[in-house]
Formats: C-alpha cells, sequence, structure tokens
C-alpha cells in the first residue's frame, strides 16, 4: 500500500493544498480509506493525522468502512419510489443478504438508497459506479447484479 499511496502523493507534487484530491484518489483505488493509508497520507503529504481525518469524515463522499468493487446507489425520490422501488429494495436485500448501507462481506456489493438523482423520467433509476441505469425492475436488477458477478470473478 505504501508504493500506492506515495504514487499518488507524488503524481500532486507533494502538495498540502491537494489533501481532497489525494483522499479521492486513494479511495478510487482501495474503495475506501483505511487507517493505514491515512496515516501514509499524512507522512508522505506531511499533514498532521488530525487534519487528514478532519477532511476524511467532512465529505459524505469519502468512507473509512470498507465499501465494495461495486457501489450501487437506488433512488427512493418520489417519481422512483412510485414506480416500485421498495419491491426492489426488498429483493437487493435479500439476494445480497445485506441491508441498505451495508456491503457485502466478499467486499464485491455496497448498496446504499439514496435521494433523487436528477433523473426521474428514467426512474427507477440505480447508480453502479458513476454509471446510470434506468427503468429499473427486479428482472433488470437480477440482470444486472448477474453481470456485476461475473465481472468481479472474471
Ligand atoms: S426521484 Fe428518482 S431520479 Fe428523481
Amino acid at each position: 500500500m505504501e508504493n500506492t499511496i506515495k504514487a499518488i502523493v507524488e503524481k500532486y507534487d507533494s502538495n498540502k493544498g491537494f489533501l481532497v484530491p489525494v483522499l479521492q484518489d486513494v479511495q478510487k483505488e482501495l474503495n475506501y480509506l483505511p487507517r493505514e493509508a491515512l496515516d501514509l497520507v499524512s507522512k508522505f503529504l506531511k499533514v498532521s493525522i488530525s487534519q487528514v481525518f478532519e477532511v476524511a469524515t467532512f465529505y459524505k463522499a469519502f468512507s473509512l468502512e470498507p465499501r465494495g468493487k461495486y457501489q450501487m446507489a437506488l433512488c427512493q425520490g418520489t417519481a422512483c419510489h412510485v414506480r416500485g422501488v421498495p419491491l426492489i429494495v426488498d429483493h437487493i436485500e435479500r439476494t445480497l443478504e445485506i441491508k441498505d448501507g451495508e456491503t457485502t462481506e466478499d467486499l464485491m456489493y455496497t448498496f446504499e438508497t439514496v435521494n433523487c438523482l436528477g433523473a426521474c423520467a428514467l426512474g427507477p433509476v440505480m447508480v453502479v459506479n458513476e454509471e446510470y441505469h434506468g427503468k429499473m425492475t427486479i428482472a433488470k436488477t437480477d440482470k444486472l447484479l448477474k453481470k456485476l458477478g461475473k465481472e468481479g470473478n472474471a
């Protein structure tokens, strides 16, 4: 992990002002911000660990808990809700054996419900690693999980 963090920090010329983008890159690489990574960022960027923590806990986009390789965000805004989102939530929770906001033990999936994603006409909408999937149904969810499962194990 040390070399990975060092390379990221060096990409930003070890400039303290780039703490946020450094943490973004670390999270992209590791899917979350483990304590060891924060210590290394603090060391290489010469920023105190308390400052690193402050930033890492301030932004909702950062996670100090392990996240899945596939991060699934299902919209439960009104337009999506009335088109069957509660059934899809139930289905995903039962299929992956996790609750809203949790990550599977094998670190393949993190599932969470979110507020309106701004694509109501396509509802129900699910975003998987920044890719939008519209008009979701239980059947489409199954198909998607199957595809991700294959990709993830490839
Ligand atoms: S309510 Fe789901 S995208 Fe707007």
